[in-house]
């Protein structure tokens, strides 16, 4: 399984990166205007840093919902560097865009995805990846990592290429869970990759190897 940062922190994702685990990164909106980042200019020199940063996949997310503008949008985020994958909204001018990008030679990223229904619609326009939110469904009283087992099972059976990559991941245990459920990349927060290394008995286990270290000096 790839691990993808979920951030626009610059300083999240070198420390991250600094790891030597991490395979690319994801954004959205939210996570980019939480930076101050604002006007076009601002916008693609930030993803053209990242892309700097870290090799490998960069989800930018356009910012349009009409399929025309989805497009021009789209080809502008694409042409800041060759990793970055267009993020785009998972609706009817989404999907038509998703296709016009497979055909074109541009990666994308179907976003915003809560159902094995648009999970479908995504792999069938060609998308490299496929974003089910599971904590926002976990958030619903709904078991988010449920869905990733079902679009990877509907994966399997129908031979699809697309990534599930499994976004909005809340804790340690989310990420554990879909690597069990087959997920080909798991998009993260820094705080829950960092929880992969928490146990207390390794904590234990180390100060007395440490002591047992000072008595041979
Ligand atoms: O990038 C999309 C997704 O990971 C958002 O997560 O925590 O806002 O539900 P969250």
């Amino acid at each position: 399984m790839k691990f993808f940062i979920d951030t626009a922190n610059l300083d999240q994702i070198r420390e991250a990166n600094e790891l030597g685990i991490l395979d690319g990164v994801t954004t959205n909106p939210t996570l980019m205007a939480k930076e101050g980042v604002k006007g076009e200019a601002a916008i693609a020199q930030h993803y053209k840093t990242i892309c700097e940063m870290v090799d490998g996949p960069i989800s930018a997310e356009v910012l349009s919902t009409t399929f025309a503008e989805i497009v021009e949008e789209g080809k502008k985020l694409a042409a800041i560097h060759p990793n970055i994958v267009v993020k785009v909204p998972m609706i009817k001018d989404g999907i038509k865009a998703i296709k016009w990008f497979t055909d074109n030679g541009i990666q994308t990223n179907c976003t915003l995805v809560f159902s094995a229904g648009q999970a479908i619609l995504a792999a069938k326009a060609g998308a490299t990846f496929v974003s089910p939110f599971i904590g926002r469904i976990d958030d619903s009283s709904w078991d988010g990592v449920q869905l990733i087992e079902q679009i990877v099972s509907v994966y399997n059976a129908q031979g699809f290429m697309t990534e599930v990559l499994a976004a909005s991941i809340r804790n340690p245990l989310h990420i554990v869970r879909c690597a069990e459920a087959g997920a080909d990349v798991c998009t993260c927060p820094l705080s829950s990759i960092l929880g992969l290394l928490k146990h207390p008995l390794t904590d234990i286990g180390l100060e007395q190897f440490l002591k047992d270290a000072k008595s041979m000096q």
